[in-house]
């Protein structure tokens, strides 16, 4: 295999091109990716093996992984395979900056309205759109990095409140550099408020810095998808705090925007990288087939059971 960077300007994500199966087999290359995940934060896999068996092998490599709990949204041949669509008839639509999307996921991290979030997962496309369908990631160490000192020793030692909102992505709040209006909901909505409605889904706390252990680097531990308040802090305040944040994490000039080719799969550090989803045009249809590796940074807690505590 051969390792290289994404590009001259970007401090986070590697490639690696000519990655097959075989390779797994030995120790030194798999720790050698894992350090690079860690280091790194991304990795594009580029000219190498790309099928369903070989992407489940190489999520191995970093972890156990999970298998989603709704049945309907597995690979019909691999579990460990999570199936996300974008665009075609039966998908929401959103008219994100006056442009109408299929498949639209602004700037979050997965699972961080749970207590315990995964700690990546490996994309591959599946069915590749005509036009569209990049997949943006933002490095929120270097956002961290990029942040003002005041600003590092006021945030130190906060906690955001997460909350899974009943609704589609326009009742979400903090996600600057857009205007979105629904045009036609998704078909899970329902059942999906009716599982926040029966309390499935309670608010949970996360650190908003946190250190990666491996390296001592901070991370601005920040999604602005899914974030709800400031632990403790007046609402008004709060919510400043957070569109401030926000507005800086997001920042577009310190993102990556990964243009699929055949052939690519994708894997990220959760804990570390932003991700969102650009969409595809309204005519569009585009499947994304993805792992989820497991594991616990342990800073994560049930808001009740953060509050009983304090
Ligand atoms: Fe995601």
């Amino acid at each position: 295999m051969d390792v290289n960077g994404l590009s001259e300007s970007l401090v986070f994500g590697r490639k690696i091109t000519g990655l097959v199966a075989a390779d797994l087999g030995d120790e030194s290359i798999v720790r050698e990716l894992r350090d690079l995940w860690v280091r790194y934060g991304l990795i594009v896999f580029r000219d190498g093996q790309c099928d369903p068996d070989f992407q489940v092998a190489l999520s191995r490599c970093f972890g156990e992984l999970q298998v989603h709990a709704v049945k309907e949204m597995l690979h019909p041949e691999r579990d460990e395979l999570f199936v996300a669509k974008g665009g075609g008839t039966d998908s929401s639509l959103l008219e994100v900056n006056g442009e109408v999307l299929g498949g639209y996921i602004p700037w979050h991290s997965d699972q961080v309205f749970l207590a315990e979030t995964n700690h990546g997962g490996i994309l591959r496309v599946a069915v590749q759109p005509e036009v569209g369908g990049n997949t943006g990631f933002i490095d929120q160490i270097e956002a961290y990095d990029a942040l003002p000192p005041a600003m590092k020793e006021r945030i130190e030692g906060m906690e955001v409140v997460y909350v899974m909102k009943a609704g589609t992505i326009p009742n979400f709040h903090f996600l600057p550099h857009q205007v979105i209006r629904l045009v036609r909901g998704q078909p899970f909505q329902q059942q999906l408020d009716a599982k926040i409605e029966q309390g499935l889904y309670p608010p949970v706390v996360h650190p908003l810095v946190f250190v990666q252990p491996e390296t001592g680097r901070k991370v601005l531990n920040l999604s602005p998808m899914f974030a709800d308040s400031i632990l403790g802090m007046d609402p008004a305040e709060s919510d400043d705090l957070l569109w401030t944040l926000a507005d800086h994490l997001t920042d577009e000039r310190r993102a990556y925007d990964h243009e699929w080719q055949p052939g690519d799969m994708v894997l990220w550090d959760n804990w570390r990288m932003l991700h969102c989803a650009r969409g595809v045009p309204e005519n569009m249809y585009r499947e994304v087939h993805r792992t989820s590796i497991t594991g616990d940074y342990a800073l994560g807690r049930v808001l009740a059971e953060a509050a009983a505590e304090s």
